[in-house]
């Protein structure tokens, strides 16, 4: 069966042909940036149930066509008129306080009244709701939802995106309280990394390929880079992000779950639980950061653009929070003991890229002096890609080494692709029940254990901890090359950049030289 029929098929049989979607804080930045444009999106793939209603609930007061208007302002509909006017049929809107049982309770009786109105049986009036809400009312919300809202006739489904509180201990306040709201099985916790193409790819380059399980651990990896990069700074958003900072915004979670997946054992199945087994695991054997395998940075104003003190959104204009971050962890397993796993995640920097580059160990007695380490790296943003750096004779009568790529591009390879949002596949991944894509409670404690004890120091600006300035649009601090370096990462050939030269080319200017 064509995979998209049996999908369609899973959705149906696992929800019975309906379900109730409650978006909470629909008036807000991510539902109507991500959340809606998400649901869209699965509507015109035919991946929402027939008899399907999606209610927004937020404090706002706003009419039907207000509420229509600003959740499908970022829809991307050209073309496709017909089927976002069927979509704003199913939406309704419903304003309410968040702390209060009236509006949840008015917010139920609406639900009750369309579950009969759409003809659902009783057992099959199922309900997902989805979390787009600040953390400060998390807790008063799953408890509004419990006690209001839960469907008593159907089956339950709440998501729920970070942060999952600041640190250990308020995270598992969090956690407790969720807990006795909603079921592990019905909470699903986004990280929106694990609904991005190259990250669901990465089990199966792993594990669906002979060549690469042979040689994936210490033996003959010399050292791992997570790297994310953002070329624009905090804009608009310093009062959420100078409470956290870059570790906790993007390390902790986006991050730490790519190296989860790069690092983890083989599952003995692809179900959602032996894989979380198998990321749990491999967070457990990390110990926490320590400050010696970090380097931390803040932006300044360059090339005619702020520094981070300069936004006007950040309130305290002495803050210490870092705005890059590189900082090293160690897995203390059979696999890989002493292999360093460096990761680097930088606002206003010079590039938007996210890549996973694994570079490989020498070649023990190598006859070719020039030969540079081979790299396996996976691009996930921009322009998905999966490319080997490997060593390749010079065409043509030389016996000169060069560095050269076997390269997977997904625009060239795959020329009909549509890769769907993050959001929308994870969404997806709600409707099908699949949690393999969604963080279980035992693998966001073990994640808050290796960054708790270093962010109480930056916290506490602990004398250990120094920020380093860089400038905006930079590569980051200058002392993030010699960082790298100590850590053993290998850049020979410094001309070499993929994909936009000739490898050749630069070889013979080399020559020449
Ligand atoms: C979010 C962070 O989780 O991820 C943001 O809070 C960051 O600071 C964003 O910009 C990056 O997501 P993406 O999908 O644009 O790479």
């Amino acid at each position: 069966m064509d995979p998209i029929k049996q999908m369609q098929k899973q959705v149906c049989e696992e929800l019975h042909g309906s379900i109730t979607i409650v978006v909470l804080g629909a008036s807000g930045d991510l539902a109507k940036k991500k959340t809606f444009p998400a649901l869209f999106g699965l509507f015109k793939n035919g991946f929402l149930p027939a008899k399907t209603k999606i209610f927004g609930y937020a404090r706002t007061q706003m009419d039907h066509e207000e509420f229509v208007k600003r959740v499908t302002q970022y829809i991307k509909a050209k073309g496709l008129e017909t089927q976002l006017d069927e979509f704003k049929n199913i939406l309704t809107y419903v304003s309410g306080q968040y702390d209060q049982d009236e509006g949840f309770a008015n917010l139920n009786e609406l639900i009750r009244k369309s579950e009969k109105e759409r003809k659902i049986e009783v057992g099959n009036r199922h309900r997902m709701f989805y979390m787009a809400l600040p953390p400060s009312v998390f807790i008063p919300v799953a408890q509004g939802l419990k006690k209001n809202v839960y469907a008593r006739e159907g089956l339950n489904r709440i998501v729920i995106e970070k942060p999952f509180g600041k640190d250990s201990e308020s995270s598992a306040v969090l956690a407790k309280a969720l807990a006795n709201c909603f079921t592990e099985r019905e909470t699903f916790r986004i990280d929106h990394y694990l609904g991005k193409e190259m990250v669901k790819n990465v089990l199966m380059v792993r594990f669906a390929n002979v060549f690469f399980s042979q040689v994936w651990s210490r033996v003959n990896i010399d050292n791992v880079q997570i790297t994310f990069k953002e070329p624009f700074g905090t804009e608009g958003r310093g009062g959420y992000f100078d409470g956290f900072g870059i570790i906790r915004d993007v390390m902790q979670n986006h991050l730490l779950q790519v190296l989860s997946l790069i690092a983890m054992e083989r599952p003995i199945s692809t179900e959602a639980e032996d894989i979380r087994d198998e990321k749990v695991k491999v967070l457990k054997c990390i110990h926490p950061v320590t400050v010696e395998n970090i380097l931390l940075g803040q932006y300044v104003g360059a090339n005619g653009k702020p520094g981070y003190l300069e936004d006007d959104t950040i309130k305290n204009k002495k803050s210490l929070t870092p705005t890059f971050a590189a900082l090293v962890l160690f897995i203390e397993n059979e696999r890989w003991e002493g292999v360093p796993f460096i990761l680097k995640a930088g606002k206003a920097l010079n590039e938007a890229k996210v890549e996973v580059r694994i570079q490989f160990r020498n070649v023990a007695g190598s006859l070719y002096q020039n030969a540079a380490r081979n790299e396996l790296v996976l691009r996930v943003q921009p322009d998905e890609a999966v490319y080997i750096k490997f060593n390749n004779k010079q065409p043509g009568l030389s016996y000169q080494t060069i560095q050269s790529e076997l390269d997977l591009t997904y625009q060239y390879r795959y020329t009909d692709m549509s890769i769907p949002d993050a959001y929308e596949s994870l969404i997806l991944d709600v409707l099908r029940n699949d949690h393999s894509n969604f963080v279980r409670s035992d693998e966001l404690e073990a994640a808050w254990k290796i960054f708790t004890p270093l962010l109480h120091k930056i916290d506490e600006r602990h004398e250990d901890i120094h920020l380093y300035p860089y400038e905006y649009g930079s590569r980051g601090p200058a002392e993030l090359v010699p960082f790298i370096r100590k850590y053993g990462y290998d850049r020979s050939n410094v001309n070499y950049k993929w994909p936009l030269q000739s490898v050749a080319t630069t070889a013979n200017k080399e020559q020449k030289l």
